[in-house]
This record gives C-alpha cells, structure tokens and sequence, in this order.
C-alpha cells in the first residue's frame, strides 16, 4: 500500500525547504575524461563571467522597470501581494477557473500547478483548467464537463493580443454570456496583461473587467514569478509566498561573480562551452519525479526562445542548443538507447528527489519472491534511486557530460529555487552567446504571418 513515507519531514510542505544540491562533478573532464571540461577552460572564462555577472546585477536593479527585472520579483513582487490575494480570494467563490493564455502566459502556473497539486489536496480552491492551445476537440471535452454558472475565465496575456488567446477568450465569453447574461459574464472574467497596451487592457478598461498589470518590463517566459503565475496559483491555495522565499534564496545563492560560489554562473559556463567547444548541441533534461514534467515544458520553452538565436555576423555559429524533455524512468524504454550508442553530441541535466513523501513496501508472494529476489524488502523509491543511478553511470560512461540537481523537497520554495536558477542560468547563457535573451523575432514573424493567412490586411 503507498502510504506516507517513514523518512518523511511532516514540516517538509508548509515550510522553506532547504538547498537544492547541484552536483556538477559529471560536467568536468577529471570526472568525466575528454568528453568533459577541463578547470582551466572555466578560470579562462572567468573576466567574461565577471563581466557577464555585472552586467545581470546591474541589470536587475531600478525595480520593475530594470530589463532583467524578472530575477528580482522575488522581491518587486511583495508590495503586490495583498492584491494579488484579493483576486485570488474572488476566484476561489468558482469551481472552475479557465486559464486562457499560451507559452510564457501559461507553463509557468501549469508547471508549479502540476508539480504542486498532489501535495496540496485540501486547498478548497477551484479546478484550474489550461486552455492553452488551439484545439476545436479539446475545448468541446471541456465545456461538455463544465457548468458556466460555476466557471470563471482568467485571460492572461503580455501583449494582450494574441490571436490563440484571444479566439479562446473570445468563445468563452459568449459561452458564459449565453447562458448568464453579459452583466453576470463580465463579473466572472479576470485578466492579466499589459498595465497600458493591447486589445485586452482596451477591453478591460470599456467594460470594466477585474484586471492585474503584468509590469511592461516581464516578459511571457519570464513572468510565472509576476501576477501571471502567482495570481491562478494562490487561486488555487500554492503557497505564493514560499514560491517567493525559494526563488529568493536561489538569488542570493547567486551573488558571487566566482562560478565557484554561483551555481547559476557555473551551470550557464558548463553549457555554453559544451556546445561551443564538445559539439554538445542537445541538451537533455530528464527529472525522476513526473510532477516535474511540466516544469521541463516550461525549461524547454524558456531556453529555446532566449537562446535560440543568429548572429548579426553570420559566421558565428548559432547561438544555444537544442532543450529535450525525458522523463525518468520512462523514457530509459524509449530514448535511452540513442543516448547511449548514437552521436555524443548531448549533455544531460537530471533532477531526483531525494526523499519521497510516500513510499510503499514491494508486496511479494512467494512466486514473485522467487523471481525477483533482490525486490525483498524493498520500497518504490529504493526501485526509483537504483534506476536513476543506473541511468547516469550509463550515460556517463557512454560519455555524456551531465549534473544532477538533488531536490530535498518538491514544494513552493523548491520550485520558486528551480525557477529562478534556470531563470537566471538562461540569462547568463544567453550573454555569453551575445545574444537577447528577452526577444523572439523570429517568432513575431510568424505570428504576423498567421495574421495575414487569416485575412489581416496590414499584419
Ligand atoms: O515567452 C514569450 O514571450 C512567449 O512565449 C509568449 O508568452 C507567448 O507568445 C504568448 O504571448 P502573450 O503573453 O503576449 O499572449
């Protein structure tokens, strides 16, 4: 029976959690041979991460109008609190809250929701529902299991105009409107977008919408520390503050501008001279817990829109690698076998919680006893450590540079620590490249292009 975990901490989910461990000892080439970086690559780097840190420090200050002010929410956002709260307070009187956003204006409340949701049953708050992509058949399923008069809609969007967004708002609306009357629709719907810009933030203002500013300066996939994630997790009873607390203490573990005491600096230093000097163009995170597989979702997304970028000067390699999700230990029966004999152009980030809240005692009769007799008295989480550790020895040594971040909890302040450490490495990896970790030009061309496809006559 899976029951409560002997090792457990009974304080582990209401309280800060420690620090995560990151063991980078597989990234270097003492540990790891060729394959691996040697010490003196990363002191030959050392000006330019000194360089790199000054300019993120420097960046970060000047409150919410700073250009890299998403690593300092954890602080910005404190003033914000009591409203948020209050937002919060009326969207837990709905059963149902709809989340309308896509990318940035969603992974990061669906992360910290999935990740979060089993260990916070008796929140009493409403069914938090992501429509984020377009899908005819999907939204169908949804609204066939919901009841308007239960419902309430929460669009969230920087730009407040884009077009998936804005057709799922849109139809949701008219299906609150139809069955409750426009006074009653308006009273059920909340936004998040820009405080000055946009068709939403025009919309709030002529018809009066409850609504929250996303500060101009944070942008989608930096913003789940900022109204956009905070306001539909504290809706739903995650503990905002030690979401804050974590991603604080990840800030402050951060300050050095030695990677030697800046986890964040050595990591970004470890990736970004793997792919330009080994030829590691992938970049595989693989966790062994599955409530982190949408925080890997929410990775990918804000690596590969920060750091997938050309240069101006087009005999510079592209900048950034290509971010993977593989989950353990699943995928150990699907993607393991690549990774351990086709090309060694990988590196690998493994994440593994370090105690479980629950475990079970392998239950064996003598037919399985016989079978398996190394499963006697063993629990599912010695199952889980035994496979996570074989999976790294194998991929190490096939070759494969990778760390492991070692989760003592998975609770708000673990996750705010994740957030702003990847956060944070994102952005030093990014300036190492030389490139804007806050754009996406590329992809404002298609955007624009989906406009005109559907008739737009000045895209
Ligand atoms: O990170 C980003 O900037 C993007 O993923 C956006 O969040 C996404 O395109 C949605 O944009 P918006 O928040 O303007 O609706």
């Amino acid at each position: 029976m899976i029951s409560p975990s002997s090792t457990q901490n009974p304080a582990a989910d209401a309280s800060p959690a420690g620090g995560i461990g990151i063991d980078t000892s597989n990234m270097y080439a003492e540990r790891l041979g060729p394959q691996g970086i040697e010490k003196n690559e990363l002191h030959a780097l050392a000006p330019t991460l000194k360089r790199i840190h000054e300019q993120v420090c420097e960046n970060m200050r000047g409150g919410l109008e700073a250009p890299y002010a998403c690593l300092n929410l954890h602080h910005e956002m404190r003033p914000w609190l009591a409203r948020i709260e209050q937002a919060a307070e009326a969207l837990r009187h709905h059963a149902d809250v709809l989340l309308i956003g896509i990318g940035g204006s969603s992974l990061g409340a669906a992360a910290v929701h999935y990740a979060l949701h089993t260990t916070t049953p008796a929140h009493g708050g409403p069914r938090l529902h992501f429509v984020e992509n377009i899908d005819p058949h999907e939204l169908y399923c949804l609204l066939s299991d919901l009841r308007p008069e239960a419902s309430a809609l929460l669009a969230i969007s920087k730009s407040g105009e884009t077009i998936e967004t804005v057709v799922q708002y849109l139809i949701l609306r008219d299906w609150l409107t139809r069955a409750l009357g426009e006074q009653e629709a308006r009273r059920r719907q909340w936004v998040v977008t820009d405080p000055e810009r946009g068709w939403l933030r025009e919309l709030c203002a002529r018809e009066q919408l409850a609504s929250l500013p996303l500060p101009a300066k944070i942008g989608g996939r930096y913003s789940v520390l900022s109204p956009v994630g905070l306001l539909p997790l504290a809706a739903t009873g995650v503990d905002i503050d030690g979401l804050l607390a974590g991603a604080q203490q990840n800030a402050v573990r951060c300050e050095s501008d030695d990677p030697g005491d800046n986890p964040a600096l050595e990591l970004a230093a470890l990736y970004y001279l793997l792919d330009t000097t080994r030829g590691k163009h992938v970049s595989v995170m693989m966790p062994y817990v599955n409530r982190l597989r949408l925080f890997v979702d929410w990775y990918c997304q804000l690596w590969a829109e920060s750091l997938g970028k050309r240069h101006a000067d087009t005999r510079r390699a592209p900048a950034g690698t290509l971010p993977v999700r593989a989950m353990g230990a699943v995928d150990q029966h699907s993607q393991l076998q690549m990774y351990l004999e086709s090309r060694l152009d990988k590196m690998f980030s493994f994440i593994r919680l370090t105690r479980w809240e629950q475990d079970a005692v392998i239950p064996l009769d003598d037919s399985s006893r016989t079978a398996f007799p190394h499963l006697h008295g063993k629990t599912m989480t010695d199952v889980i450590h035994a496979e996570f550790r074989a999976t790294r020895q194998v991929i190490s040594d096939a070759g494969h540079p990778n760390l492991t971040l070692e989760l003592p909890a998975l609770d708000a302040g673990v996750l705010g620590q994740l957030i702003d450490l990847y956060q944070r490495v994102t952005i030093y990896t990014a300036l190492l490249y030389d490139v804007n970790p806050l754009d996406q030009p590329s992809v404002e061309k298609g955007k624009r292009l989906a406009r005109q496809y559907l008739g737009h006559e000045n895209p």
